[in-house]
């Protein structure tokens, strides 16, 4: 990851600055970085950031802490880092060390990791709350409880121990639901890349090809934009459509087929998320189409309620509604008349079919943080939010009750919208949906 340039350091600070006013002078707060994770052996996963660190710091590196105290004389923000090692760094790489966080990532002031232990009493004591996420990091737990105990035990002499310790997430996934100008900015160019990638893997899915190579036409135009997948990408083809989080990606694509293509890039942390679901032949067959048009017209219907003051539950009631009555026409479900719709939804007997949700907040997380209720109640849609609209109609193969014609077909949807102050953004328009649009992209 590049350093940041001014504009990216004014950003997160910030960040931080709406943080520490929102916990307030009497608050501390403890973020600490992703850690390493071995895959095998001596090879570790590819590295991520922790994506609240990342948010607050721009810090790159693993093994570190963040910790914001609101008017300390010496500077709010700290950061303790991995130290410069010059015989480490020929084999794992350059670190920043202190003095690097200083200069480059805006540290009022930074220590090795070494030290947090030692200074975390004289950090935290006097302070009435501690914003930790406990429970999260174990490894920092047992440490950030230990300094707690301590502090507790020298209170007749020293400073006192913070009386609560409140979880971080609350007032910092707020924050992070609520998306700035600069991360729409990253947000839009992964939605962007991401829209490219699923043309150049449409535009090759013929009989014969396999799922990964689908996969591999994705994640090439991703990592030649500089982006990586932000999920583990899903190339469906025939019945493994109908496997919500099928990743094997291993079967031959065969001519009369559909293939779900559910993958999304990630650049500078900010993920995409698209589905599409398109005929391997080139052309949907007469069931295919059927099944599809109800799913787009349900996806079309939910995204029109991602505006601001809508309740954030209308995108999944109407989606679902769409949906119902479509089951009911193609003789999925029982019915007959609207009656018989409310019934079919309030006994979710549509389950059956559509058995997930209709979206998710979408940011730095493909599952971002954010409360879907707050008091009980669905939160209201404001500017600023973007989410995720991806029914879909998963008809397992061999399903009892179903006409055969339908057995083994899986078509979810899905786009990436911006609630926007006029009304809902489609971030990812860039990939066709409607028949004909998909229809002659394959046909080149
Ligand atoms: N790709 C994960 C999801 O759609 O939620
Ligand atoms: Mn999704
Ligand atoms: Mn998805």
């Amino acid at each position: 990851m590049p350093k940041p340039n001014e504009a990216e350091l004014a950003e997160y600070a910030a960040r931080r600055a709406r943080l520490m006013q929102a916990i307030g002078e009497q608050a501390v707060a403890i973020v600490p970085a992703a850690r390493e994770v071995i895959r095998n052996r001596d090879v570790h996963y590819r590295f991520r950031q922790d994506s609240d660190f990342w948010y607050l710091t721009g810090f790159p590196e693993p093994e570190a802490i963040a910790v914001l105290a609101p008017g300390r004389k010496e500077g709010a923000y700290l950061l303790f880092v991995r130290p410069r090692n010059p015989e480490r760094e020929i084999w794992d790489g350059r670190r920043a060390g202190p003095e690097g966080a200083v200069r480059d990532y805006g540290a009022d002031q930074a220590f090795p990791l070494e030290e947090f232990e030692r200074r975390l009493p004289g950090l935290l004591g006097g302070r009435a709350r501690l914003h930790y996420t406990l429970g999260e990091h174990p490894h920092w737990d047992a440490r950030i409880t230990a300094c707690l105990r301590e502090l507790r035990e020298l209170a007749r002499r020293g400073p006192a121990a913070p009386e609560a310790v409140v979880s971080l997430d609350v007032t910092l996934h707020e924050q992070r639901l609520i998306k700035s100008a600069h991360e729409l900015a990253l947000i839009r160019h992964a939605c962007e890349v991401s829209a490219v990638a699923h043309r150049r893997a449409l535009a090759m899915a013929r009989p014969g090809v396999y799922e990964w190579q689908l996969a591999a036409e994705i994640h090439h135009e991703f990592e030649s934009n500089g982006l990586e997948p932000g999920y583990g990408s899903i190339v469906g083809a025939g019945d493994n459509a109908c496997i919500l989080h099928y990743v094997e990606n291993s079967a031959p694509l065969k001519a009369g087929e559909l293939v779900l293509i559910d993958a999304g890039g990630e650049y500078r942390g900010y993920t995409a998320d698209i589905t599409r679901t398109a005929p391997v032949g080139g052309r949907y067959s007469g069931p295919q189409r059927a099944v599809y048009e109800v799913v787009l017209a349900a996806q079309k219907a939910a995204i029109a309620e991602l505006k601001p003051g809508n309740s954030s539950a209308r995108p999944h009631e109407v989606a679902t509604r769409v949906l119902t009555e479509g089951m009911v026409a193609l003789g999925l479900l029982p019915g007959n008349g609207s009656a018989s719709v409310d019934e079919l939804i309030a006994q979710e007997k549509y389950k059956r079919f559509f058995m997930h949700g209709t979206g998710h907040w979408l940011g730095m997380d493909v599952h971002d943080v954010g409360r879907y209720k707050l008091d009980g109640q669905p939160r209201v849609f404001q500017p600023g939010m973007v989410m995720t609209v991806e029914p879909g109609l998963y008809i397992a193969p061999g399903a009892e009750g179903v006409d055969p014609r339908f057995h083994g077909i899986g078509v979810r949807i899905e786009d990436d919208v911006l609630v926007g102050t006029d009304g809902p953004q489609v971030l990812t328009s860039g990939v066709p949906k409607d028949i004909d649009d998909v229809e002659a992209l394959m046909a080149g």
